[in-house]
Protein backbone atom coordinates (compact mmCIF):
# COMPACT_ATOMS: atom_id res chain seq x y z
CA UNK A 1 0.00 0.00 0.00
CA UNK A 2 1.24 3.35 -0.75
CA UNK A 3 0.88 6.14 1.36
CA UNK A 4 3.13 9.58 1.93
CA UNK A 5 4.04 8.98 5.12
CA UNK A 6 4.82 12.30 7.75
CA UNK A 7 2.13 14.05 6.37
CA UNK A 8 -0.14 17.02 7.24
CA UNK A 9 -4.04 17.49 6.97
CA UNK A 10 -5.19 20.73 4.82
CA UNK A 11 -8.42 21.37 3.22
CA UNK A 12 -12.76 20.82 3.54
CA UNK A 13 -14.43 17.62 3.35
CA UNK A 14 -17.84 17.25 3.66
CA UNK A 15 -18.37 13.67 5.06
CA UNK A 16 -21.09 10.94 3.26
CA UNK A 17 -24.43 10.82 5.10
CA UNK A 18 -24.93 9.10 8.26
CA UNK A 19 -24.82 5.45 8.14
CA UNK A 20 -27.02 5.03 11.61
CA UNK A 21 -29.39 7.63 10.48
CA UNK A 22 -29.78 6.10 7.03
CA UNK A 23 -30.43 2.64 8.27
CA UNK A 24 -32.69 3.94 10.59
CA UNK A 25 -34.92 5.94 7.88
CA UNK A 26 -34.79 3.63 5.36
CA UNK A 27 -36.49 1.41 7.42
CA UNK A 28 -39.12 3.60 8.95
CA UNK A 29 -39.64 5.03 5.53
CA UNK A 30 -40.92 1.76 4.35
CA UNK A 31 -43.35 1.09 7.67
CA UNK A 32 -44.69 4.63 7.31
CA UNK A 33 -47.70 5.88 4.89
CA UNK A 34 -46.53 7.85 1.42
CA UNK A 35 -43.29 8.60 -0.02
CA UNK A 36 -40.20 9.52 1.68
CA UNK A 37 -37.32 11.34 0.17
CA UNK A 38 -33.64 10.75 1.68
CA UNK A 39 -31.42 13.23 0.95
CA UNK A 40 -27.16 12.75 1.84
CA UNK A 41 -28.21 8.86 2.23
CA UNK A 42 -25.40 7.01 3.19
CA UNK A 43 -23.22 5.81 0.45
CA UNK A 44 -21.14 2.20 1.72
CA UNK A 45 -22.14 -1.25 1.70
CA UNK A 46 -24.42 -1.64 4.75
CA UNK A 47 -26.95 0.64 3.89
CA UNK A 48 -27.56 -0.81 0.82
CA UNK A 49 -28.26 -4.13 2.44
CA UNK A 50 -31.04 -2.09 4.26
CA UNK A 51 -32.46 -0.79 0.88
CA UNK A 52 -31.84 -4.41 -0.45
CA UNK A 53 -33.67 -6.16 2.32
CA UNK A 54 -36.45 -4.07 1.68
CA UNK A 55 -36.58 -4.47 -1.90
CA UNK A 56 -36.90 -8.05 -1.60
CA UNK A 57 -39.65 -7.52 1.00
CA UNK A 58 -41.53 -5.81 -1.69
CA UNK A 59 -40.49 -1.96 -0.83
CA UNK A 60 -39.93 0.38 -4.05
CA UNK A 61 -36.92 1.90 -2.95
CA UNK A 62 -35.00 3.79 -5.39
CA UNK A 63 -31.40 5.53 -5.49
CA UNK A 64 -30.65 8.65 -8.00
CA UNK A 65 -26.80 9.82 -6.60
CA UNK A 66 -27.32 10.06 -3.07
CA UNK A 67 -31.17 10.25 -3.00
CA UNK A 68 -33.56 7.29 -2.01
CA UNK A 69 -36.83 7.46 -2.80
CA UNK A 70 -39.05 5.06 -1.02
CA UNK A 71 -42.75 4.34 -0.94
CA UNK A 72 -44.25 3.40 2.38
CA UNK A 73 -47.04 0.84 2.19
CA UNK A 74 -47.85 0.56 5.63
CA UNK A 75 -46.84 -1.24 8.51
CA UNK A 76 -48.35 -4.41 6.97
CA UNK A 77 -47.62 -3.33 3.47
CA UNK A 78 -44.41 -6.07 2.80
CA UNK A 79 -44.51 -9.23 0.63
CA UNK A 80 -43.53 -12.55 1.70
CA UNK A 81 -39.65 -12.47 0.79
CA UNK A 82 -38.97 -15.52 -1.71
CA UNK A 83 -35.30 -16.28 -0.40
CA UNK A 84 -33.15 -15.32 2.44
CA UNK A 85 -32.82 -11.89 3.11
CA UNK A 86 -29.14 -10.95 3.51
CA UNK A 87 -27.87 -8.54 6.25
CA UNK A 88 -24.22 -8.80 4.54
CA UNK A 89 -22.09 -7.38 7.01
CA UNK A 90 -23.98 -5.10 8.59
CA UNK A 91 -25.19 -5.35 12.81
CA UNK A 92 -27.69 -2.62 12.59
CA UNK A 93 -29.27 -4.14 9.04
CA UNK A 94 -29.88 -7.62 10.82
CA UNK A 95 -31.02 -5.93 14.35
CA UNK A 96 -33.28 -3.59 12.99
CA UNK A 97 -35.27 -5.72 10.88
CA UNK A 98 -35.47 -8.57 13.16
CA UNK A 99 -37.66 -5.93 15.27
CA UNK A 100 -40.10 -5.87 12.17
CA UNK A 101 -39.60 -9.32 10.75
CA UNK A 102 -40.66 -10.58 14.30
CA UNK A 103 -44.12 -8.63 13.64
CA UNK A 104 -45.07 -9.86 9.83
CA UNK A 105 -47.72 -12.63 9.08
CA UNK A 106 -45.19 -14.41 7.26
CA UNK A 107 -41.98 -16.18 7.49
CA UNK A 108 -38.61 -15.24 6.65
CA UNK A 109 -34.84 -16.03 7.16
CA UNK A 110 -32.10 -13.63 8.05
CA UNK A 111 -28.40 -14.27 6.87
CA UNK A 112 -25.37 -12.40 6.67
CA UNK A 113 -21.66 -12.91 5.98
CA UNK A 114 -18.98 -14.24 7.79
CA UNK A 115 -18.39 -11.53 10.74
CA UNK A 116 -21.69 -10.96 10.82
CA UNK A 117 -22.75 -14.66 11.34
CA UNK A 118 -20.34 -14.21 14.53
CA UNK A 119 -22.05 -11.53 16.12
CA UNK A 120 -24.67 -11.96 19.04
CA UNK A 121 -28.15 -11.97 18.46
CA UNK A 122 -29.26 -13.09 21.46
CA UNK A 123 -29.76 -9.39 22.92
CA UNK A 124 -32.17 -8.90 20.25
CA UNK A 125 -33.72 -12.29 20.05
CA UNK A 126 -34.59 -12.16 24.33
CA UNK A 127 -36.75 -9.39 24.05
CA UNK A 128 -38.31 -9.86 20.57
CA UNK A 129 -39.41 -13.02 22.51
CA UNK A 130 -40.96 -11.58 25.55
CA UNK A 131 -43.07 -9.50 23.10
CA UNK A 132 -44.59 -12.85 21.66
CA UNK A 133 -41.72 -12.84 18.25
CA UNK A 134 -40.84 -16.26 17.62
CA UNK A 135 -37.58 -16.62 16.14
CA UNK A 136 -34.89 -19.00 16.25
CA UNK A 137 -30.97 -18.97 15.40
CA UNK A 138 -28.12 -20.85 15.19
CA UNK A 139 -27.02 -20.87 18.88
CA UNK A 140 -27.37 -16.86 19.32
CA UNK A 141 -26.45 -16.54 15.74
CA UNK A 142 -27.09 -15.90 12.01
CA UNK A 143 -28.73 -17.66 9.70
CA UNK A 144 -32.40 -16.74 11.69
CA UNK A 145 -35.67 -18.12 11.05
CA UNK A 146 -38.54 -15.80 11.87
CA UNK A 147 -41.91 -16.88 12.24
CA UNK A 148 -45.08 -14.96 11.00
CA UNK A 149 -46.85 -13.29 13.98
CA UNK A 150 -48.96 -10.59 14.00
CA UNK A 151 -50.07 -10.35 18.02
CA UNK A 152 -46.71 -9.06 19.41
CA UNK A 153 -47.73 -7.39 22.87
CA UNK A 154 -45.67 -4.45 24.43
CA UNK A 155 -43.03 -4.93 27.22
CA UNK A 156 -41.26 -3.37 29.83
CA UNK A 157 -37.13 -3.82 29.27
CA UNK A 158 -34.54 -3.25 31.13
CA UNK A 159 -31.56 -3.01 28.47
CA UNK A 160 -28.52 -5.29 29.83
CA UNK A 161 -25.95 -4.47 26.92
CA UNK A 162 -25.97 -0.62 25.99
CA UNK A 163 -26.72 -1.01 22.98
CA UNK A 164 -28.72 1.58 20.55
CA UNK A 165 -29.37 -1.77 17.82
CA UNK A 166 -31.16 -3.99 20.59
CA UNK A 167 -33.19 -0.65 21.87
CA UNK A 168 -33.93 0.27 18.20
CA UNK A 169 -35.19 -3.05 17.38
CA UNK A 170 -37.39 -3.01 20.32
CA UNK A 171 -38.74 0.13 19.15
CA UNK A 172 -39.70 -0.86 15.75
CA UNK A 173 -41.34 -3.97 17.08
CA UNK A 174 -43.20 -1.53 19.44
CA UNK A 175 -44.58 0.02 16.97
CA UNK A 176 -46.37 -2.91 16.00
CA UNK A 177 -47.46 -4.29 19.48
CA UNK A 178 -50.53 -4.03 21.38
CA UNK A 179 -49.73 -1.55 24.13
CA UNK A 180 -46.94 0.22 24.86
CA UNK A 181 -43.32 -0.42 25.00
CA UNK A 182 -40.78 1.02 27.40
CA UNK A 183 -37.38 0.17 27.55
CA UNK A 184 -35.27 1.32 30.23
CA UNK A 185 -31.32 1.99 29.67
CA UNK A 186 -28.44 2.22 32.61
CA UNK A 187 -26.46 3.88 30.25
CA UNK A 188 -27.74 5.72 27.53
CA UNK A 189 -26.46 4.60 23.34
CA UNK A 190 -27.48 7.36 20.48
CA UNK A 191 -31.03 8.35 19.99
CA UNK A 192 -31.52 8.57 16.30
CA UNK A 193 -34.44 6.12 16.26
CA UNK A 194 -35.96 8.45 18.89
CA UNK A 195 -35.80 11.53 16.99
CA UNK A 196 -36.91 9.59 13.36
CA UNK A 197 -39.68 8.21 15.09
CA UNK A 198 -41.17 11.36 16.97
CA UNK A 199 -40.32 13.60 13.56
CA UNK A 200 -42.81 11.02 11.65
CA UNK A 201 -45.80 10.99 14.11
CA UNK A 202 -44.73 7.99 16.60
CA UNK A 203 -46.19 8.48 19.79
CA UNK A 204 -43.37 8.57 21.77
CA UNK A 205 -43.02 9.37 25.22
CA UNK A 206 -38.75 10.33 26.21
CA UNK A 207 -37.42 10.46 30.06
CA UNK A 208 -34.43 10.54 31.62
CA UNK A 209 -32.98 7.07 31.01
CA UNK A 210 -36.62 5.60 29.24
CA UNK A 211 -38.21 5.53 26.40
CA UNK A 212 -41.98 4.34 25.94
CA UNK A 213 -43.76 4.26 22.26
CA UNK A 214 -47.28 3.40 21.86
CA UNK A 215 -48.50 0.63 19.27
CA UNK A 216 -50.36 0.93 16.49
CA UNK A 217 -49.76 4.25 15.87
CA UNK A 218 -49.17 5.23 11.83
CA UNK A 219 -45.82 6.88 10.47
CA UNK A 220 -46.10 9.39 7.98
CA UNK A 221 -43.36 9.54 5.50
CA UNK A 222 -40.92 12.75 5.29
CA UNK A 223 -38.31 14.22 3.00
CA UNK A 224 -35.62 14.73 4.64
CA UNK A 225 -31.95 15.61 4.37
CA UNK A 226 -29.90 13.41 6.39
CA UNK A 227 -26.39 14.74 8.64
CA UNK A 228 -22.83 14.22 7.50
CA UNK A 229 -21.46 10.87 8.98
CA UNK A 230 -19.67 11.96 12.27
CA UNK A 231 -17.98 8.71 12.79
CA UNK A 232 -16.38 8.66 8.90
CA UNK A 233 -15.44 12.71 10.04
CA UNK A 234 -13.84 11.10 12.86
CA UNK A 235 -10.81 9.73 11.25
CA UNK A 236 -9.99 12.79 9.78
CA UNK A 237 -11.08 15.21 12.65
CA UNK A 238 -8.27 12.61 14.85
CA UNK A 239 -6.38 12.60 12.04
CA UNK A 240 -6.17 16.78 12.12
CA UNK A 241 -5.90 16.67 15.71
CA UNK A 242 -2.25 15.34 16.45
CA UNK A 243 -0.23 15.55 12.83
CA UNK A 244 1.66 18.71 13.11
CA UNK A 245 0.44 21.54 11.21
CA UNK A 246 -2.68 20.30 10.23
CA UNK A 247 -5.76 22.40 9.44
CA UNK A 248 -9.03 20.96 8.36
CA UNK A 249 -12.92 22.08 7.83
CA UNK A 250 -15.55 19.41 8.34
CA UNK A 251 -18.82 20.73 6.91
CA UNK A 252 -22.83 19.52 7.26
CA UNK A 253 -21.53 16.95 10.10
CA UNK A 254 -23.69 15.84 12.59
CA UNK A 255 -23.77 16.48 15.69
CA UNK A 256 -25.84 14.78 17.92
CA UNK A 257 -24.68 14.35 21.17
CA UNK A 258 -25.03 10.71 21.69
CA UNK A 259 -22.26 10.57 18.88
CA UNK A 260 -19.65 12.83 19.20
CA UNK A 261 -17.82 12.33 23.13
CA UNK A 262 -14.91 12.12 20.56
CA UNK A 263 -14.67 15.72 20.23
CA UNK A 264 -15.19 16.34 24.26
CA UNK A 265 -12.43 13.75 24.81
CA UNK A 266 -10.12 15.36 21.98
CA UNK A 267 -10.41 18.51 23.67
CA UNK A 268 -9.80 17.26 27.25
CA UNK A 269 -6.57 15.88 25.26
CA UNK A 270 -6.02 19.53 24.29
CA UNK A 271 -7.14 19.58 20.68
CA UNK A 272 -7.95 22.61 19.06
CA UNK A 273 -11.54 22.14 18.06
CA UNK A 274 -13.96 24.96 16.81
CA UNK A 275 -17.66 23.70 16.69
CA UNK A 276 -19.93 25.91 15.03
CA UNK A 277 -23.37 24.38 15.17
CA UNK A 278 -25.87 25.51 12.23
CA UNK A 279 -29.75 24.79 12.34
CA UNK A 280 -31.03 21.43 12.88
CA UNK A 281 -31.48 19.47 9.11
CA UNK A 282 -34.90 18.13 8.66
CA UNK A 283 -35.77 15.67 10.98
CA UNK A 284 -34.47 16.84 13.80
CA UNK A 285 -30.81 15.78 13.76
CA UNK A 286 -28.10 18.67 14.99
CA UNK A 287 -25.68 19.52 12.31
CA UNK A 288 -22.56 21.72 12.19
CA UNK A 289 -18.96 22.43 10.63
CA UNK A 290 -15.82 22.00 12.88
CA UNK A 291 -12.32 23.46 12.26
CA UNK A 292 -10.10 21.31 13.66
CA UNK A 293 -6.43 22.53 13.80
CA UNK A 294 -3.14 20.47 15.26
CA UNK A 295 -1.57 20.86 19.27
CA UNK A 296 0.34 19.13 21.23
CA UNK A 297 -1.85 16.72 23.50
CA UNK A 298 -1.73 14.68 26.46
CA UNK A 299 -3.57 11.14 27.55
CA UNK A 300 -6.79 11.11 28.80
CA UNK A 301 -9.32 8.64 30.50
CA UNK A 302 -12.25 7.16 29.03
CA UNK A 303 -14.75 5.29 31.52
CA UNK A 304 -17.47 3.10 30.79
CA UNK A 305 -20.44 5.46 30.67
CA UNK A 306 -18.68 7.58 27.70
CA UNK A 307 -18.15 4.04 25.55
CA UNK A 308 -21.61 4.31 23.33
CA UNK A 309 -21.23 7.60 22.73
CA UNK A 310 -17.52 7.01 21.17
CA UNK A 311 -17.66 4.16 20.32
CA UNK A 312 -17.12 3.44 16.42
CA UNK A 313 -14.08 6.18 16.97
CA UNK A 314 -12.37 3.99 19.50
CA UNK A 315 -9.72 2.47 17.50
CA UNK A 316 -9.09 5.80 15.47
CA UNK A 317 -8.52 7.08 19.41
CA UNK A 318 -5.88 4.77 20.14
CA UNK A 319 -4.28 5.91 17.40
CA UNK A 320 -4.17 9.32 18.64
CA UNK A 321 -3.32 8.19 22.33
CA UNK A 322 -0.14 7.14 20.88
CA UNK A 323 0.94 10.20 19.63
CA UNK A 324 0.14 12.01 23.13
CA UNK A 325 2.40 12.64 25.62
CA UNK A 326 1.38 10.48 28.83
CA UNK A 327 -1.21 7.71 29.26
CA UNK A 328 -4.53 7.16 27.63
CA UNK A 329 -6.78 4.66 29.63
CA UNK A 330 -10.13 3.09 27.81
CA UNK A 331 -12.27 1.18 30.39
CA UNK A 332 -15.36 -0.80 29.82
CA UNK A 333 -15.28 -1.24 26.38
CA UNK A 334 -15.95 -4.98 26.33
CA UNK A 335 -18.40 -4.24 23.25
CA UNK A 336 -15.61 -3.33 21.08
CA UNK A 337 -15.10 -7.50 21.04
CA UNK A 338 -18.48 -8.03 19.09
CA UNK A 339 -17.91 -5.28 16.40
CA UNK A 340 -17.33 -6.64 12.86
CA UNK A 341 -13.99 -7.56 14.50
CA UNK A 342 -12.59 -8.20 18.11
CA UNK A 343 -11.49 -4.41 17.71
CA UNK A 344 -9.83 -4.67 20.85
CA UNK A 345 -7.99 -7.40 19.79
CA UNK A 346 -6.53 -5.91 17.12
CA UNK A 347 -6.00 -2.30 18.33
CA UNK A 348 -3.90 -3.45 20.67
CA UNK A 349 -1.70 -6.23 18.27
CA UNK A 350 -1.62 -3.45 15.69
CA UNK A 351 -0.26 -0.70 17.94
CA UNK A 352 2.44 -3.41 19.57
CA UNK A 353 3.20 -4.16 15.61
CA UNK A 354 4.16 -0.73 15.20
CA UNK A 355 5.91 -0.67 18.28
CA UNK A 356 3.49 1.21 21.33
CA UNK A 357 3.56 0.43 24.59
CA UNK A 358 0.49 -0.53 25.03
CA UNK A 359 -1.37 -2.53 27.97
CA UNK A 360 -4.44 -4.67 27.10
CA UNK A 361 -7.40 -5.96 29.61
CA UNK A 362 -10.53 -7.80 29.26
CA UNK A 363 -12.58 -4.41 28.50
CA UNK A 364 -9.92 -1.86 27.46
CA UNK A 365 -6.17 -0.42 27.07
CA UNK A 366 -3.86 1.34 28.19
CA UNK A 367 -1.08 3.18 26.28
CA UNK A 368 1.54 4.94 27.46
CA UNK A 369 2.01 7.65 24.78
CA UNK A 370 4.92 9.57 22.88
CA UNK A 371 7.03 6.27 21.54
CA UNK A 372 8.59 6.01 18.60
CA UNK A 373 6.35 4.40 16.02
CA UNK A 374 7.93 2.30 12.98
CA UNK A 375 6.09 1.09 9.57
CA UNK A 376 4.97 -2.78 9.67
CA UNK A 377 1.86 -4.73 8.14
CA UNK A 378 -1.06 -4.14 10.21
CA UNK A 379 -3.96 -6.49 10.31
CA UNK A 380 -7.75 -5.25 9.99
CA UNK A 381 -9.65 -8.57 10.35
CA UNK A 382 -11.84 -7.66 7.06
CA UNK A 383 -13.06 -4.63 9.78
CA UNK A 384 -13.80 -1.33 7.36
CA UNK A 385 -13.13 0.88 10.89
CA UNK A 386 -9.72 -0.91 12.01
CA UNK A 387 -8.45 0.18 7.85
CA UNK A 388 -9.62 3.40 8.15
CA UNK A 389 -7.90 3.71 11.53
CA UNK A 390 -4.53 2.24 10.48
CA UNK A 391 -4.51 4.95 7.62
CA UNK A 392 -4.21 7.38 10.05
CA UNK A 393 -1.71 6.04 12.07
CA UNK A 394 0.56 5.55 8.97
CA UNK A 395 0.30 9.26 7.97
CA UNK A 396 2.91 9.61 11.31
CA UNK A 397 5.07 7.20 10.48
CA UNK A 398 8.48 7.14 8.52
CA UNK A 399 7.65 5.16 5.52
CA UNK A 400 4.54 2.70 4.37
CA UNK A 401 2.74 0.64 6.31
CA UNK A 402 0.90 -2.35 4.40
CA UNK A 403 -2.70 -2.39 5.62
CA UNK A 404 -4.75 -5.77 5.12
CA UNK A 405 -8.15 -5.68 3.68
CA UNK A 406 -8.18 -1.93 2.13
CA UNK A 407 -11.24 -2.69 -0.22
CA UNK A 408 -13.54 -2.76 2.95
CA UNK A 409 -13.72 0.93 3.37
CA UNK A 410 -16.62 0.44 0.88
CA UNK A 411 -18.73 -1.05 4.36
CA UNK A 412 -18.94 2.74 5.63
CA UNK A 413 -16.84 5.35 3.68
CA UNK A 414 -16.36 4.72 -0.22
CA UNK A 415 -14.57 7.71 -0.95
CA UNK A 416 -12.21 6.99 2.17
CA UNK A 417 -8.77 7.17 -0.30
CA UNK A 418 -9.96 9.82 -2.51
CA UNK A 419 -10.36 12.29 0.49
CA UNK A 420 -7.62 11.33 1.98
CA UNK A 421 -5.46 11.75 -1.21
CA UNK A 422 -7.02 15.26 -1.27
CA UNK A 423 -6.36 16.00 2.11
CA UNK A 424 -2.87 14.79 2.32
CA UNK A 425 -0.13 17.82 2.07
C1 LIG B 1 -25.04 1.42 15.70
C2 LIG B 1 -24.84 1.26 17.03
C3 LIG B 1 -23.59 0.77 17.60
C4 LIG B 1 -22.44 0.98 16.62
C5 LIG B 1 -22.77 0.53 15.23
C6 LIG B 1 -23.97 1.27 14.70
C7 LIG B 1 -26.38 1.82 15.24
O1 LIG B 1 -23.75 -0.61 17.87
O2 LIG B 1 -21.28 0.35 17.08
O3 LIG B 1 -21.68 0.78 14.37
O4 LIG B 1 -26.53 2.29 14.12
O5 LIG B 1 -27.30 1.65 16.04
P1 LIG B 1 -24.51 -1.09 19.19
O6 LIG B 1 -25.81 -0.41 19.23
O7 LIG B 1 -24.67 -2.57 19.10
O8 LIG B 1 -23.58 -0.69 20.30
Amino acid sequence: MFFRTRVRLRGHICPPGDKSVSHRRALLSAVAVGPSRLSNFATGDDCRSTLTLLQHLGTEAHREGDTVNIRGRGKLGFRTPVKALNAGNSGTTARLSAGFLAAQPFDSQLIGDESLSRRPLERVVAPLRRMGGRLETEKGHLPMTIYGNRNLKGIDYKMPVASSQVKSAILIAGLFAEGETRIRETVPTRDHTEIALQAMGAELQLEPGQVTVQGGVRLNGQDVVLPGDFSSAAFYIAAAAFLPDSEIVVERVGLNKTRTAMLDVLREMGANIEIETLDSVAGGEPIGRLVVRSAPLSGTVIHQERIPFLIDELPVLAVVGCFANGTMRVEGANELRVKESDRLNAIVEGLRAMGADVEAFSDGFEIRGGKSLQPCRLASYGDHRMVMAWAIASLALDGSCDIDDLEQVRISYPSFWTTLEQLVH
